[in-house]
């Protein structure tokens, strides 16, 4: 069994980097906050007794050789970046269980064939650059020079950003990882759903993951007096990206299966008078089938394109991301299932609609995913929980899973 309380103690200690009023966490990547989560981090692995390591990506790594000393690794991991007040669980708790993972094994002198090594990739939320899981995509090598443009909310670009924080952006490419050098890729992270908490589980075995398409739509109105100029006359960008914003709802909705939400507006010039000229909105949608969530969003396209000619405002929207959903391993479910009989919790499968690292990865190797329940499925806010028993019980599948994937030939 892992030392559960050696975790929290971690989990508590890593909520302190970054730490907001609200008591959630703001830690985007390429930043102080961010560089600090990973020293930290760091810190942690050499604990564990591992060899540290980061790439030209900025992702951390912590290496416990194999029998054989360069063996392909079992990675285990997932991130420390955040989202703008989040919370400390999305991904804090995948780096530190591996990294408790790792440490137990080194206690008890376990031997694998295989290398397990802990990862915490480089900036998984996108929260800076409306782009995402950029460490795990410069891992699997499909990172191009185009993707190191998309700019953050001050002109930043990631290349920019990379610079600052001491990386060479021309380097990225080093980051990748041989086919060869990987056996499997496991995270466990919190479900962010209610679905566990509803069966009174702590622990779920992810089946796939949902995929997100994230776009900036753009309306150009035309500025004028909000008191002299009549309603007929009005081509006010705000009121078409508010009716765009309903479309995205109505649309979303009547899948019964799809997600969309509008979490970013930027209005110009914004003042109380003044009808607005150019409104830029972002759009996250999400399915886990590929074919319904691009059906809702041409519909979502088309009905907006509509609303602006009738309204005379311009309309613009470039894709951000664009995902593909991913089936979990059959192989890794498997050690997973094993893993949880084993430990005497009923095996619970269950899809993902927050998306992960290991969605970039399974190119490069077999991915699978363990989820342990959320309190009141709240995630992506400062009142993200799990309880530090869930987090025990999810790190001693972590283990037992590990062990049993590192022990292959
Ligand atoms: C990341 O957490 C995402 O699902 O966007
Ligand atoms: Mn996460
Ligand atoms: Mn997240």
């Amino acid at each position: 069994m892992v030392d559960g309380g050696r975790l929290w103690r971690r989990l508590s200690e890593l909520a302190e980097v970054g730490k907001r009023e609200s008591g959630g966490v703001t830690r985007l990547s390429f930043t102080q906050e961010e560089r600090a989560a990973k020293d930290l981090v760091a810190r942690y692995m050499r604990e564990a007794g591992l060899e540290v390591s980061e790439d030209a990506a900025g992702n951390l790594f912590g290496r416990r050789e194999g029998k054989a000393t360069g063996a392909p690794a079992v990675l285990i991991g997932s991130h420390v970046d955040s989202v703008v007040d989040g919370g400390n669980f999305d991904g804090p708790l995948g780096v530190l269980a591996g990294i408790e993972v790792a440490q137990t094994m080194q206690e008890r002198g376990v031997e694998t064939n295989l290398a397990v090594e802990v990862v915490a990739f480089t900036d998984e939320e996108g929260a800076r650059f409306s782009f995402g899981m950029l460490g795990s995509r410069a891992l699997a090598g499909t990172l191009s020079p185009k993707d190191l443009e998309h700019e953050d909310r001050d002109g930043a670009s990631i290349a920019d950003a990379m610079r600052a924080y001491g990386l060479d952006p021309e380097k990225i490419g080093e980051a990748a990882r041989p086919l060869n050098s990987l056996a499997a890729y496991l995270e466990l992270h919190i479900e962010q759903g209610r679905v566990l908490e509803n069966e009174e589980l702590p622990v779920g075995i992810v089946t796939g993951i949902a995929a997100s398409v994230w776009r900036r739509l753009v309306f150009a109105g035309e500025t004028g007096h909000a008191g002299t100029t009549p309603m007929q006359l009005c081509h006010d960008a705000m009121a078409a990206a508010a009716e765009a914003m309903a479309v995205v709802e109505d649309e979303a909705s009547a899948t019964g299966s799809s997600v969309g939400t509008v979490g970013q507006l930027g209005v110009e010039p914004g003042g109380i008078n003044v009808i607005p000229g150019r409104v830029e909105i972002s759009l996250d949608l999400r399915d886990i089938d590929e074919a319904t969530r691009d059906q809702v969003e041409d519909r979502v396209l088309e009905r907006i394109t509509q609303s602006c000619e009738r309204r005379g405002v311009g309309f613009e929207t470039e894709v951000l991301q664009r995902m593909v959903p991913v089936s979990c391993s059959q192989q890794v479910r498997d050690a997973v299932l094993a893993a949880c009989e084993g430990l005497g919790l009923r095996p619970y499968d269950l899809a993902s609609g927050a998306a992960h690292d290991g969605m970039q990865l399974v190119g490069l190797c077999p991915v699978g995913m363990i989820f342990i329940r959320s309190r009141e499925g709240v995630s992506h806010s400062p009142d993200e929980h799990s309880s530090k028993e869930d987090c025990q019980a999810g790190a001693n599948v972590l283990y037992e899973t590990t062990l049993d994937l590192a022990s292959q030939h």
